[in-house]
Formats: C-alpha cells, structure tokens, sequence
C-alpha cells in the first residue's frame, strides 16, 4: 500500500488525567508527559515530512477546570516554551499560536509573540498551538475583525483569510486519543473534509508507531470531497 503523508495533522491530545490518575498519579502529571510526547510527535511528523502539526492545548471551555490544574497547564506551557526554545530552532519548527491571547497572562503572551517571531523563518515544519482556542469562538472573532473592516458581503475564501488558520491548508488528518469521539469545538469551519481518526490510547502513550497506524489507515481513506470518484 502506498502511503500518503498528511500534509497537515491536526490532533486532539486528549486522556492526560485519565492517564495519571492510572497510575494512581495527581492529573498534572499527564499533562507533563503528554508535553514530553507532544515534542516526540513533532520530531517524527519532522521525520515524516508532515508541514503543519495543529496541537489542541487547551480550549475554550478548559477555564471551567480547577484553578490549580489551569494554572499548572499554564506554568508547564510557560516553562515548556522558555526551555525549549533553542530545539526550535536548532529542529527548524516554526512555531504558531491560534486562540484568544486576551485572557492569556501578559508575560506569557509576550513569550509566545517573541517565539512566533523569533521562529518564523525556520521550514521544516510549522507546529500551532491551539491556546484558549475554541472553533466557535474562533468564527465570531473573524466576523468582528472583518465586520470592522466594513466587509460585509463575504465568501469562503474572503472569510477564511480572517480566522486564526488563515494562509494554512485544512488539516488532512485528526486525529483524537484517549477514545472520545467528539469534535470538543476544535477547529469547526477547517474540517469540513478532514478524515477523522479515533485512537483509544492515551496521549502520554502515544507514540511514533501509533501516529504511523494513523497515517497508515489515512493512506487507505478515499477522499471524495463530495464528487463521484472514477474506480
Ligand atoms: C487533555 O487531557 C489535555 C487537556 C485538555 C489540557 P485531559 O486533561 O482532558 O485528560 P482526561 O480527558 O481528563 O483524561
Ligand atoms: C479537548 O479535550 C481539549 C484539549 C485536548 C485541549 P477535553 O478533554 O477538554 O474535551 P471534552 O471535555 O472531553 O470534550
Ligand atoms: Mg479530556
């Protein structure tokens, strides 16, 4: 079977707590082996050619979670970027944020803009790191910007140069872990023809085979995009 590499993956990295509390470990310590295994999956999508790797951080409805454990997530991203911050580039990510940056504490966003910049000529591949990012959210944000800017006659085109993924092809491939079969307000308007892959394991025990049994049954997918294929 010939094997077809996504352009664009996008995932849901989903069973940290479920994981941790396994283990018979506090909910936190999911979170920090699923950042280890989110830098190991971009190292392979590197390997594999992948362009553009979408991460789901944390939504917009993650401020609903306990204090402690939102601003652990928040202290792990800061601590992550800060670390990390040479294997960026020394890898060549180029690394993107999409989400509200309004509710975001000011030293963290000041971070993230510095990183965007400070990476934005590396090409190997860009990673984005969906942040208080919500698919709905996301939409209302680009009507306002584009109503502001007196558009008022859109099409899809004209539209999606407003949302955060804007000058980004779909995702080809979503992938969710941890066995829920749900979209969680990820990215609504860019999956309209993204082929969805489910996967029981946990995110801290995904790996780079699991992410090739992924792309394997995406090789196997017949996209259609609504017309009639010729067999
Ligand atoms: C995903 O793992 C990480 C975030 C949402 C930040 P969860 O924390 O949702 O883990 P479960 O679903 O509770 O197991
Ligand atoms: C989706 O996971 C958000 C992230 C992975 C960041 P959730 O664990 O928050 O989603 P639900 O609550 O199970 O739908
Ligand atoms: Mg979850």
């Amino acid at each position: 079977m010939e094997i077809k590499i996504p352009v664009h993956i996008a995932i849901i990295m989903d069973g940290n707590g479920r994981w941790a509390k396994r283990q018979g470990m506090p909910r936190i310590m999911g979170h920090y082996r699923g950042a280890e295994v989110a830098e190991e999956i971009t190292k392979a999508c590197i390997d594999l050619g992948v362009r553009y790797l979408t991460l789901f951080a944390f939504s917009t409805e993650n401020w609903k979670r306990p204090k402690e454990e939102v601003n652990l997530l928040f202290d792990l991203l800061r601590n992550y970027l800060t670390s990390k911050r040479e294997d960026l580039n020394r890898l060549g990510v180029r690394l993107r944020f999409i989400g509200r940056r309004d509710r975001i504490d000011p030293d963290l966003r000041d971070l993230m803009t510095d990183l965007e910049q400070e990476t934005s000529k590396n090409n190997r591949i860009t990673v984005i790191l969906a942040v208080d990012y919500g698919g709905r959210d996301d939409i209302i944000r680009a009507v306002n910007r584009a109503l502001r800017e007196g558009l008022l006659d859109l099409d899809e085109e004209t539209f999606s140069k407003f949302l955060d993924l804007a000058g980004v092809p779909d995702p080809d491939l979503l992938i969710r872990t941890a066995g829920e079969r749900r979209v969680s307000n990820f990215l609504l308007w860019n999956l309209a023809y993204t082929e969805l892959y489910f996967t029981d394991v946990c995110w801290p025990d995904f790996t780079k085979e699991e992410l090739l049994r992924a792309i394997e049954d995406f090789s196997r997918r017949k996209r259609k995009f609504g017309r009639v294929l010729d067999e």
